[in-house]
């Protein structure tokens, strides 16, 4: 059974009561089992990581060599600044699918730069939680493809 790795980054702990106009009323948790549904029937097997921490979510992403086949992360705030993950990334030599709940393109300035996409198979945005279910479609069919 191929297995993904999910990874939610800082302060989407806090989904539910954070800025629901932006982000929506569905909570981290509520996502995660929608995710594990979406795998059961595609028949992969997650493991669902959430950290506010930069050296954490690197330290995920170094874990991956021969125990993932791909990876979806959410590096929420990250994504404007983080050269460390998008190191990781580039280094982890299996599919990583990029997926934020807003579109960052709509929203302020500082938000319309990814230092992830460059790196990422592709990137899912805009659909709020749906988000997820896509992304996790998504990185399901290019390994099954690979
Ligand atoms: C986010 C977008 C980021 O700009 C923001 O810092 C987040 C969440 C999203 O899912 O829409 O924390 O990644």
């Amino acid at each position: 059974m191929k297995k993904i790795l999910v990874i939610h980054g800082p302060n989407l702990n806090l989904l539910g009561s954070r800025e629901p106009g932006v982000y929506g009323k569905t909570t981290l948790i509520q996502i995660n089992g929608m995710l594990k549904t979406l795998a059961a029937k595609l028949k992969v097997k997650l493991t669902i990581k959430q950290s506010n921490i930069e050296g954490e979510i690197v330290n995920f992403i170094q874990g991956v060599k021969n125990k993932f086949d791909g990876i979806i992360i959410n590096p929420a705030a990250y994504t404007h600044t983080s050269v460390a993950i998008r190191d990781a990334i580039a280094a982890s030599g299996i599919p990583v699918v990029e997926v934020h709940l807003s579109n960052i393109y709509s929203r302020e300035e500082f938000r319309h730069k990814s230092l992830i996409s460059p790196v990422a198979k592709g990137t899912i945005m805009g659909f709020g939680a749906k988000s997820y279910s896509l992304g996790l479609a998504a990185v399901v069919d290019l390994i099954e493809v690979k």
